[in-house]
């Protein structure tokens, strides 16, 4: 089995259904924030404030490319994709696979979270920078809507094509 990177906008669920999916497949999975995180030793929260977002894409970067290798689900960052070098990484590597969500539902599964250094920018700007992702994530080589969907039926439909 190829590596599988889920992709997508933050909310989108892929570490939920990476999980679940990992474990349908009896496989290893990794998440790039807490492989970041686990590396640096603070969380996203606390780099973004330290030392900025581009200090954080540098990492994103970077440690893409050093993910232990038996790890088969890869769950990444949302702006993960924003680097086309990580997007020419993932789909040279592995099938990458993006889970769409539209942007209300998104709003609403992510609405009280405090973790996410992003979610401090207003709605608008969200709004914009999840339109502006868009092509990057739609160069995956699967998409899948999730929008209303259960874990377990995103986790179904993944089956079918891998
Ligand atoms: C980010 C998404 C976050 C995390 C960081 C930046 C983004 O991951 O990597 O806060 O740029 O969209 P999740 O998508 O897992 O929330």
């Amino acid at each position: 089995m190829k590596r599988v990177y889920l992709t997508g906008f933050m909310g989108a669920g892929k570490t939920t259904v990476g999980r679940a999916l990992a474990e349908q497949l009896c496989v290893p999975m990794i998440d790039t924030d807490s492989y970041i995180e686990e590396k640096i030793g603070k969380p996203i929260k606390q780099i973004f404030v330290e030392e900025g977002e581009a200090a954080f894409r540098r990492y994103e970067r970077e440690f893409l490319r050093t993910l232990p290798p038996d790890k088969r689900i890869v769950t990444t960052g949302g702006g993960m994709v924003i680097q086309p070098e990580n997007r020419e990484w993932m789909k040279q590597t592995g099938m990458v696979i993006y889970l769409h969500c539209d942007f209300a539902e998104i709003m609403r599964r992510i609405a009280d979270d405090d973790t996410r250094p992003l979610l401090s920018n207003q709605l608008e700007d969200l709004q914009r920078l999840w339109e502006q992702r868009l092509p990057y994530y739609s160069e995956a080589h699967i998409v899948i809507d999730t929008t209303g969907k259960r874990v377990e039926e995103v986790v179904q439909e993944i089956m079918e094509w891998i």
